[in-house]
């Protein structure tokens, strides 16, 4: 039993709450992670509060006090064993009940000038903040794990036979696939960065429960303290506001869904059929009843995580869907969502940065692929093209040669086919998949060259991108 009540209201009510009732509308279980965010905005709130003279210092230091004190408890795991032991309704009741305890006298202040509306829309953006940072960091590390990757690939000059529709479509480089799923994860820190951004900019704390506080608070210096540009502007919109944190799930959820394209690839290119990539043995899982398997497991996991993801995000905007203005109990389940949605999807990231690194590729697999399934048919058209024959009619001529060869490959023989139904004797085509991808001059190919230039820029967009002042 806690030495003060565990629920911040009551001098209205006759009859004590149901414990049932109280269970079911407890977030503590969903929203105990925000508590070090909670202490600062506390702490912030006992600045906006001693600045404006709704307290004296004595009252402000031993509420500071405190509230260091809670901060070590939440540290050392003890804050968590305190609240779980009560009936609380949130943290927020939790960390206000151990600073009633802590300081009996001072404690009573704290809340002056405060509600929960006010204090959790502060606390759950400085939590976005945090977790935005947070997937910033990882988004830009796997991009830079892939942009790793592509230099050794380039450095080997390994092919790969890139499909459309899982058909073989042309060759291109390794190099260039593992630039293409860089580039993903560049977008994804780029997105955390933007939501990191919008976090820091109004500061609900002194919003009060919807209609700002008739007590002197300072909140210019609330606002300073906690890093927001300023107070928000209206108290009314500021409690009921959920549109960053639901950005952040969106930014979550899409840097997954990132992810789970080419873990989707690399199950696929561990399969024998295919033999392209080979998961360690530290990231690969075996099976209980065959013991030749080799799974990876890690990536079909970040393949479904993209799900849950998804049905959090879409979940958690339809919480939010025809709600009035200002708070209502529901934007407690959108924290919820919004909390274990970003949890689960930051802990995807990292595994999926954890299992790339356990991932290599077989040079000679790839490259012997590379020209199966008449992939420099395309050249052969271009050729053709370059020679003068209209677009239409160079595809059709290389269909037709395609069509009648009895092998895999746009090979020696297929060319001498398309040279005798063509009349040009002297035509070239690039048939070795390497000296293909060395034809391409657009920028932004597949081209070696211009690989070499789209991995120095991704690195310097990603120094940048965490340089970034936040
Ligand atoms: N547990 C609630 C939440 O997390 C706290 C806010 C309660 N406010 C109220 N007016 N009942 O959203």
């Amino acid at each position: 039993m806690h030495v003060v009540s565990d629920l911040q209201w009551g001098g209205r009510f006759a009859q004590p709450p149901d414990p049932q009732l109280i269970a079911f509308g407890s977030s503590l279980e969903d929203d105990l992670v925000l508590a070090p965010f909670d202490v600062r905005c506390s702490r912030a709130h006992v600045t906006a509060q001693l600045e404006g003279g709704v307290i004296e210092r004595p009252a402000a230091e031993a509420l500071q006090a405190a509230l260091d004190f809670v901060a070590d408890e939440i540290g050392s795991g003890a804050f968590e064993r305190f609240a779980r032991a009560g009936a609380f309704e949130d943290v927020h009741g939790a960390i206000d009940a151990r600073v009633r305890e802590l300081a009996p006298e001072a404690g009573e202040a704290l809340h002056a000038g405060r509600s929960r509306n006010d204090q959790v829309a502060t606390t759950l953006l400085l939590y976005v903040r945090d977790r935005a940072e947070s997937g910033l960091r990882v988004s830009s590390k796997i991009a830079r794990r892939f942009l790793d990757l592509a230099q050794t690939a380039l450095d080997d000059r390994t092919l790969l036979a890139a499909t459309t529709h899982w058909q073989p479509a042309q060759p291109v480089l390794l190099a260039f696939w593992l630039l293409a799923a860089s580039a993903g994860f560049e977008r994804a820190g780029r997105r955390f960065a933007g939501v990191a951004e919008d976090a820091l900019r109004f500061a609900p704390l002194g919003s009060g429960a919807l209609a700002g506080s008739s007590l002197p608070l300072e909140r210019d210096a609330a606002a300073r303290e906690l890093g927001f540009r300023e107070p928000s502007r209206n108290a009314l919109d500021a409690v009921g506001d959920r549109d960053v944190a639901l950005d952040l799930l969106h930014a979550a959820a899409r840097a997954v869904i990132t992810a789970s394209r080419p873990s989707e690839e690399l199950i696929v290119w561990m399969t024998p059929a295919f033999g392209y990539a080979k998961l360690g043995d530290a990231a690969a899982t075996g099976s209980s009843l065959m013991p030749q398997k080799r799974n990876p497991d890690p990536f079909e996991l970040v393949r479904a995580a993209a799900a849950s993801a998804l049905g959090t995000l879409t979940g958690a905007l339809a919480s939010v869907k025809g709600l009035g203005l200002s708070y209502h109990r529901d934007l407690q389940e959108t924290k919820a969502l919004v909390i274990g949605g970003t949890e689960r999807a930051l802990a995807a990231l990292g595994a999926f940065d954890a299992a790339l690194a356990h991932v290599t590729f077989d040079h000679d697999a790839m490259t012997a692929a590379a020209a199966r399934g008449f992939t420099v048919a395309t050249d052969a058209a271009d050729a053709l093209i370059a020679r003068g024959i209209p677009a239409r009619s160079a595809h059709r001529f290389v269909g037709e040669v395609v069509a009648a060869s009895g092998s895999q490959t746009f090979g020696q023989n297929e060319l001498e086919v398309l040279r005798a139904n063509t009349g040009l004797s002297d035509l070239k085509v690039p048939l070795d998949p390497l000296d293909s991808v060395a034809a391409k001059r657009t920028s932004g190919s597949t081209n070696p060259s211009q690989i070499a230039k789209a991995i120095a820029t991704a690195r310097s967009e990603l120094d940048a991108l965490e340089r970034r002042k936040g």
